[in-house]
């Protein structure tokens, strides 16, 4: 198949462009580098051609979603059967401070890339959501059969204003398909170490934060709070490999037969302590994590964790990458990339 992927050159984007182009689908990447840099698609190109010897299909272009003209030239240039859409801003922080960038690029956006696949009749997509959209007060493991809740932030609520604009998109017009992933906490880097996540100015995730205070950038983490309800009094997450992340979106694209709207957990099913995550990282990278105890972050939840068991039954995905992985090749991209992608 010929994919569309937005946002193609950014951290879990490139994962997947590696591994569709690894199973033989051409790619054509559009994005405007707000958050990412071309050098990554030229390394995918290496991955790729070092994996399969030969040159990888893949189509780079710089531009907006929101670009409508853009868009409708890219789809008259390129046959493109589906599309995987990545692009979008997501800082949850950013998001408070200029909420009308976030509801701008990633629902504007949106809205503007499905009319213009709509105008060439393409109708199968997969979309980038989070487990975010369950919301402040959901019971976990969450599960698909959930409402969508109260969510905290600018960021959070683009994405559940996405998935309503997907629902209505769908029940309106039957020739549309659409795969709602919603991911858990994507973390960890190509085995190969030549591609990660590469964060710009102080990292908001943890995995980052801890991976560059171990190769010396940050002094120390902070770890926000340790007196939450749970086993060691810090927050638990569901962190999963972005590959195998990278790899539920082959699996999503493949279920998109039909005419429906469906949402997917891709999580590990398991849940991890950040002081789990520090120690894992140290045993991983030989390296000692300095950190101290900061006040809880605002909008932080103790615990959540997913149930994965639809993506398993009916997109036959699983994560199966462990932990151990996870830390052993973020620590070998940012070891061997000390400044990410700039030098
Ligand atoms: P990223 O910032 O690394 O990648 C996003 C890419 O989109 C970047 O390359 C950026 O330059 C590009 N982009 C942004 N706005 C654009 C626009 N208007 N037009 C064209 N390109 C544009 O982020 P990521 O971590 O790879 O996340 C990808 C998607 O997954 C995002 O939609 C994000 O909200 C969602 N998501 C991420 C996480 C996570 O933990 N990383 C969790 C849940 C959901
Ligand atoms: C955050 C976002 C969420 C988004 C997700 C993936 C918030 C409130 N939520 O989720 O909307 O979908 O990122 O991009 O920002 N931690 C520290 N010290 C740090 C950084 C994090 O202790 O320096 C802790 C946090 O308190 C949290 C855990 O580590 O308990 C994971 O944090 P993070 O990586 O930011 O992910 P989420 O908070 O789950």
């Amino acid at each position: 198949m010929r994919i569309l992927v937005t946002g193609g050159a950014g951290y879990i984007g490139s994962h997947t462009v590696v591994e569709l182009l690894v199973a033989g689908h051409n790619v054509v990447v559009l994005d405007n580098y707000c958050n990412s840099a071309p050098v990554a698609l030229q390394r995918v190109s290496d991955i790729v051609e070092q994996a399969t010897g030969a040159q990888a299909s893949l189509t780079t272009i710089e531009g907006d979603i929101r670009d409508r003209a853009l868009l409708d030239q890219l789809f008259e240039e390129h046959a493109i059967d589906a599309v995987i859409h990545f692009a979008g801003l997501k800082a949850v922080g950013e998001s408070v401070d200029k909420p009308l960038e976030y509801y701008e690029n990633n629902v504007g956006g949106t809205v503007t890339l499905c009319q213009a696949m709509d105008a060439a009749g393409v109708t199968r997509l997969v979309f980038s959501s989070s487990a975010t959209v369950y919301g402040e007060d959901a019971p976990v493991p969450y599960v698909e059969t959930l409402p969508r809740g109260r969510t905290s932030n600018p960021y959070g609520t683009s994405k559940a204003m996405v998935e309503q604009v997907l629902t209505d998109l769908c029940r309106a017009n039957s020739r549309w398909s659409v795969a709602l992933l919603r991911y858990f906490n994507p973390i960890g880097a190509h085995p190969s170490g030549l591609i990660g996540e590469d964060p710009q100015g102080i990292p908001n995730n943890l995995m980052p934060y801890i991976a560059q205070v171990a190769i010396g950038r940050r002094s120390e983490l902070s770890i926000f709070g340790d007196d939450y309800d749970t086993p060691d009094g810090t927050c638990q997450r569901d962190y999963l490999h972005v590959v195998d992340l990278a790899i539920g979106h082959l699996k999503a694209l493949r279920a998109l037969n039909e005419p429906s709207v469906k949402a997917y957990n891709l999580g590990t099913g398991r849940a991890c302590s950040v002081m789990e995550m520090v120690q894992a990282f140290e045993k991983a990278s030989g390296r000692k994590i300095a950190y101290r105890i900061a006040p809880r972050r605002a909008g932080d939840l103790p615990a959540f964790w997913a149930n994965p068991s639809k993506a398993a039954q009916e997109l036959n995905w699983q994560a199966k990458r462990s932990l151990e992985e996870m830390m052993a090749d973020t620590w070998r991209w940012q070891s061997t990339n000390p400044n990410g992608y700039h030098g």
